[in-house]
């Protein structure tokens, strides 16, 4: 086995014979001619002219040899039902659910939004598309109308799939209608909508000629073999909306080859897990990690992958380490804010269940501190593996290599830059590498490995704008602050622009300020990302009202901040409900009307509101400590 070094330098200096090789590890309907095209920096194409698709890979492929064991593990304590599905099941489930998709006249690069709570037909229905060679476009289930509506007119879907109702805690959380005012908000809305229904919104509305039951349709194609179409590796696979600087999510545009390779190397290299073993990620289809790591990684690998419907602390805190018992779990990916949740529960449920199967626990999506990851690691006794990565990548980008050379842990640190990615930290203001030790921005020299994005939908000009423009060197830049030290470790110190990190989940702030301003009674308003003990950070806004003599009746602030928040869960959803709405006569800005977020940030979280010679107004600042009590 090589070591890390080794392994790290090859990929960097030889990308050609490094990933051909790792290329070997998928189906190739036609081998590639050319293993990268860089004559167009930053746009790279990998595996040029080979043909190949994500289902037959994560599916038809592993009909010779293990047809009859596990591939989707279908768990959710919410309807309480728990049902496996084989590699010659999902075969066939994915097969009715292309036909019903074709019978509605969907073709290869068709977009397909699909907006589904963790049910097994969410997969089938992303499998579906790619099989057609249709791009898919999965938006988060906590996503509220607006947002939708926002992705409907980048993506202009064929075809929407959804269902009645999600679960949470035991009690329904209707989607439908949520698509029914996403399309009468688009301007481009889909001609069909699928509906999943599982019986759980009574009286829920139906548009004749345009929603269609999938019971119905799937029970017309039974026996239904929708043959493969397959695609050059650099056709796209699907479209995934993240949140960046502006108030317009970006579209993460996905290849087909690069992604697949990515995947398949990333699940022997990094997760160490072997086709026929299963690999539980706690995330949720809607995120990133939901698609490399819930759907695609496993089954490309022919391992088995477990969805899960509930939360970690239902019906009692062990739920987790019972499934990865039952199941026999070799390696788990979770979120810090989980590990969190789950520390504040007794501590007997960690003993409850035999998981001596369980080699690594993976964590991701945001920082993990020191005392969460020690709690977790005693209380596992196995490698608890902090790794950092992006939407834009779609795996990761540091990390400790299990199946390569695990290196010693550092407590803090996601480890070490992974195979393909030649990763810097250098100066915001030089553009420079800085020494160790110094905080820099985390940089990535291009071109990106195979499987990043290839990409923004649709606006080839805000790629390299938003990721290889901010250093006079083409640069992709994550938008992380991070610092290296003498050792090699890298530690990340949060982003550079104004994305927040909620509980593992990454929002703008511009795009819920724009959801606030839409409360007629807002002139202005800042958001910022405030710590917070469980979920990292939350959301918290301060806003100058247009008149501020409306807080003058007795219980007026209460009830405006209750508004407040209400207009975002309307517009954006629950997942983006501010914490806290202050209302401030003035807001900090620079003297040019640039809104001073760290400043308020820091004040907000009792800290040194730092640099403060550009301040226009320092009124704002008493302002700001008079409304968060500091
Ligand atoms: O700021 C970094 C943070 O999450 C961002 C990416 O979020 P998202 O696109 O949702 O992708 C998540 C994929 C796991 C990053 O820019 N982040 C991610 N992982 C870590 C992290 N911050 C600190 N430590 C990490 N391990």
């Amino acid at each position: 086995m090589s070591s890390y070094e080794d392994f790290h330098r090859r990929s960097i200096e030889d990308p050609e014979g490094f990933w051909g090789e790792q290329a070997q590890m998928i189906h190739w309907h036609k081998p590639p001619q050319k293993v990268r095209d860089y004559s167009k920096p930053p746009f790279c194409k990998w595996f040029v002219g080979g043909e190949t698709n994500l289902c037959y890979n994560a599916v038809d492929r592993h009909l010779a040899e293990r047809a009859n064991q596990p591939a989707l593990i279908y768990i959710s304590t919410e309807t309480d039902e728990e049902k496996v599905y084989t590699f010659a099941e999902l075969h066939r489930e994915v097969n009715r659910f292309a036909a019903v998709l074709q019978s509605q006249g969907l073709q290869k690069g068709d977009r397909v939004i699909i907006y589904m709570p963790m049910i097994a037909e969410a997969l089938f229905a992303v499998l579906a598309c790619v099989r057609l060679g249709a791009v898919h476009s999965v938006v988060f289930g906590g996503f509220a109308a607006y947002n939708l509506a926002v992705r409907i007119d980048d993506a202009k879907p064929k075809l929407m799939i959804t269902s009645d109702a999600g679960m949470r805690g035991g009690k329904a959380v209707p989607y439908k209608h949520l698509v029914d005012e996403s399309c009468s908000l688009a301007k481009f809305p889909p001609e069909k909508v699928i509906l999943i229904n599982r019986g759980l919104v009574k009286d829920m509305a139906i548009t004749e000629g345009r929603d269609l039951d999938y019971a119905t349709l799937r029970a017309q194609h039974m026996d239904a073999e929708v043959p493969i179409t397959w695609l050059e590796s650099n056709e796209p696979s699907y479209i995934l909306y993240t949140s960046g600087t502006t108030g317009i999510p970006k579209g993460v545009q996905r290849d087909t080859g690069g992604y697949a390779v990515a995947l398949a190397s990333t699940m022997k290299h990094l997760y160490a897990v072997n086709p026929g073993e299963t690999m539980f990620a706690t995330s949720d289809i809607g995120w990133v990690v939901g698609h490399s790591y819930i759907i695609y990684g496993q089954l490309i690998n022919g391992s088995a992958t477990i969805l899960y419907e509930g939360l970690p602390t239902r019906p009692d805190a062990g739920i987790w380490w019972k499934i990865v018992q039952d199941y026999k779990v070799r390696s788990m990916f979770s979120s810090p804010t989980a590990i969190r949740v789950l520390k504040s529960q007794d501590p007997k449920y960690m003993r409850m269940y035999d998981i001596s199967c369980l080699r690594y626990l993976f964590l991701a999506g945001e920082p993990l501190d020191e005392p969460t990851s020690r709690w977790i690691t005693d209380s596992l006794q196995i490698p608890v593996i902090d790794h950092y990565w992006q939407t834009e990548t779609g795996w990761p980008m540091l990390s400790y290599l299990p199946g390569v050379d695990l290196k010693p842990n550092r407590f803090g640190s996601p480890g070490f830059p992974v195979y393909g990615y030649d990763i810097k930290v250098i100066s915001e203001g030089t553009g420079e590498e800085v020494p160790r030790g110094d905080k820099g921005v985390l940089v990535v020299v291009p071109p990106l490995p195979p499987g990043c994005l290839s990409t923004v939908w649709g606006d080839d000009k805000r790629f390299v704008q938003s990721y290889f423009s901010s250093f006079k060197e083409m640069l992709y830049t994550s938008s992380d602050w991070a610092v290296r030290d003498e050792d090699g470790y890298f530690f990340i110190l949060g982003r550079t622009d104004d994305v927040i990190n909620v509980a593992g989940h990454r929002l703008g702030t511009r795009e819920i300020e724009e959801a606030i301003q839409a409360h007629s009674a807002v002139a202005e308003v800042a958001v910022i990302g405030v710590a917070d003990s469980v979920k990292g950070q939350v959301p918290v806004g301060f806003c100058r009202l247009r008149d501020p003599t409306l807080l003058d009746e007795p219980g007026a602030e209460a009830r405006l901040e209750k508004e407040v928040i209400g207009k975002v869960q309307e517009l954006l959803g629950a997942v983006a409900k501010p914490h806290r709405v202050h209302f401030v006569n003035a807001l900090p800005k620079t003297r040019s009307g640039k809104l001073l977020r760290r400043s308020i940030q820091a004040l907000a979280e009792g800290r040194d509101p730092g640099d403060l010679s550009t301040l226009d107004d320092p009124n704002s600042l008493e302002e700001v400590r008079r409304a968060v009590g500091h």
